[in-house]
């Protein structure tokens, strides 16, 4: 079944943080996907940078608790792959627009990713709305995100990429940022290690924090 990209973006925007998760060996998926969603993340972009991603995808098909996509999705086969398994959207590095056609035409969410003018300039005129902004931190960071946004305030970003608990809330403080995502709450030594409680914690900090700030913010206005 196919979900539509508003409601991709509305769970995405909602949980806000999107777990970049790199396997080597998918038997760990389900526990991994327990650990999100007690963590309070209840979704997950499963990379391609590993044989085990595709795996571990076609293990949690069956999931409802959780909202999982596909990244470092490289080619339209992939986007076949990704979707066969059940990913509800696809996250590239770049942009592809061989692969933001195959996703149009499966029905899955395509969120490519730009650092520049002339990318972001690209996706919108392949009618993209939401992109990720990759690898944001060495990019330019925050103040590349606003410079960016500025021609284009349509345009809602996923920063990536060198994100961590003492930036993730300037980035989410941004009004074009609708989700951030990266790997330090699921390092790839505590999944390789089986340590699913140790990610669970690193969810949960990050869970808390954002809803601390969250909870600063609104007691400032
Ligand atoms: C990505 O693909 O978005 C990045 O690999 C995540 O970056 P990080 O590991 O620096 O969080």
């Amino acid at each position: 079944m196919t979900t539509s990209t508003a409601t991709v973006m509305e769970i995405l925007s909602e949980i806000q943080i999107v777990p970049v998760v790199v396997l080597d060996d998918p038997s760990g998926a389900n526990e991994l996907a327990d650990a999100l969603v007690e963590g309070g993340i209840s979704c997950a972009e499963i990379t391609f940078r590993t044989a085990a991603g595709l795996e571990a995808l076609k293990a949690l098909r069956g999931r409802t608790d959780l909202l999982l996509g596909a990244g470092t999705v490289l080619n339209a086969a992939d986007v076949d792959l990704a979707a066969d398994a059940g990913a509800k959207f696809i996250v590239s590095p770049g942009f592809g627009p061989d692969v933001v056609t195959r996703c149009r035409e499966r029905g899955v969410t395509a969120i490519p990713g730009i650092s520049t003018a002339s990318e972001l300039q690209t996706a919108v005129a392949a009618g993209l709305r939401h992109v990720k902004f990759f690898p944001a931190e060495h990019a330019g960071g925050l103040s590349m995100l606003t410079a960016l946004s500025g021609p284009f305030p349509e345009v809602r970003f996923m920063p990536s990429g060198g994100l961590r608990p003492e930036n993730v809330n300037t980035y989410l403080d941004h009004p074009a940022v609708f989700a951030a995502g990266g790997s330090w709450m699921v390092p790839r030594a505590a999944i390789i290690a089986g340590d699913f409680q140790e990610i669970a914690r690193l969810c949960a900090q990050t869970r808390s924090q954002l809803t601390e700030h969250k909870g600063k913010n609104q007691g400032s206005i």
